[in-house]
């Protein structure tokens, strides 16, 4: 057993100290070339570390009935790692949360007046009695729902980390369930699977699926391209249609996750691997309370337009903004493209943290 830990602990050194030794390389040389193998090595090294940690902390959680939060937990430790590893994050802008707080500080400073103020309101369209108020978490925290994100390269794995939220799953293939190792991680953090074997109609793959979601009150992000796109510029490819189908099926809001374009970042095609920050943006939540399977492609279709239109307009001020840049925004000097290659970068100030599950 201990001679088995140290037989993989060994590698993982080594390859750390490569990885070091790397780093401090490219930021003698100003090599772009190492910078990215440096970059590169400490991602995947973190990745593998958060997996092994992510077993462990899924069948924890699980036997202690908290199974829902495997994923998230694992994704916010991944986060957090390449934020010390790879000075790269995205930088997650969500105006229900914005709300929240704007509302909290009001009602702190004794403004909030006479009335209760209702933050987001009901999502138009829901049913009676289905009135959402966005919580502290946003429209991150909308649950059970079906997020949907568009996929450019590797490093949207990070995006996941940044912005999963609780009780929210990745969706996987039912036949990998029986899987050792990643099936029983995937069923221990309560993966929600999809039933491709299942022919008899393309609503009835989802079934299973949908009464999941609902049971358990569980979440699931789709990349809904199916693909990566690599873009360099603000552009979509086509929708699958799955990640709609199962929204209404299971009759949960879609909610639109839209990040920057990123080439300056990551662009594997030209080896460029830079730290920095990915302006990222939580879209208001799409109810689809009473839509059928007829309704989804024209869903698939709106949801796609305005994720593209928010991308065109993230692309256009493409620094993030957080709370500093509310006061750059009044004449202060911005922040300057750090394209250096071996430096931290200087990374926005972290979104506040909610570690706790509610
Ligand atoms: C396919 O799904 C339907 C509806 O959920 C279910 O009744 C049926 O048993 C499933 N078939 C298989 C082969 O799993
Ligand atoms: C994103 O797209 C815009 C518009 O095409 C382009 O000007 C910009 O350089 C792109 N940014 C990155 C980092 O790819």
């Amino acid at each position: 057993m201990l001679r088995a830990l140290l037989w993989t602990l060994t590698p993982f050194a080594f390859l750390s100290l490569l990885c070091a030794l790397l780093y401090a390389l490219a930021a003698l040389a100003g090599s772009r070339l190492l910078g990215f193998a440096a970059r590169g090595l400490a991602s995947a090294l973190a990745l593998t570390a958060c997996a092994c940690y992510g077993v462990v902390a899924s069948v924890v959680l699980r036997v202690l009935g908290y199974g829902g939060l495997g994923q998230w937990t694992t994704a916010r430790a991944y986060k957090w790692t390449m934020r010390w590893v790879a000075g790269v994050e995205f930088v997650v802008e969500d105006e229900g949360k914005r709300a929240w707080e704007e509302r909290e500080d009001r009602r702190r400073r004794g403004r909030s007046g006479e009335g209760e103020e209702k933050v987001g309101g009901r999502l138009d369209g829901a049913a009676e009695g289905e009135e959402v108020v966005y919580g502290r978490r946003g429209y991150l925290g909308t649950r059970p729902a079906v997020f949907v994100g568009n996929h450019q390269t590797e490093l949207d794995v990070l995006l996941l980390a940044c912005i999963f939220p609780p009780y929210c799953s990745v969706t996987s293939k039912k036949s990998l369930k029986y899987w050792p190792f990643l099936g029983w991680f995937m069923t221990a953090s309560k993966t929600v699977f999809i039933d491709r074997a299942n022919r008899t109609s393309a609503v009835a793959a989802f079934d299973g699926a949908a009464e999941q979601m609902r049971r358990e009150r569980q979440s699931v992000f789709i990349f809904p391209e199916g693909t990566r796109s690599y873009a360099e510029t603000p552009m979509l490819l086509p929708f699958k249609k799955g990640a709609f189908h199962l929204a209404v099926q299971a009759q949960v809001p879609v909610v639109p996750v839209v990040a920057a374009n990123y080439s300056h970042i990551l662009n594997m095609k030209k080896r460029v691997f830079n730290p920095g920050g990915i302006r990222t943006k939580v879209l208001r939540p799409i109810p689809t309370t009473g839509m059928t399977a007829a309704d989804v492609p024209a869903l698939a279709e709106r949801v796609r337009d305005l994720m593209l239109r928010e991308l065109v307009a993230l692309s256009a001020h493409p620094e993030p903004n957080g709370a500093a840049s509310k006061k750059e925004e009044k004449g202060e000097e911005e922040e300057g493209e750090d394209d250096s290659v071996g430096g931290g970068g200087a990374l926005p100030p972290p979104p506040p943290q909610q570690q706790q599950p509610r």
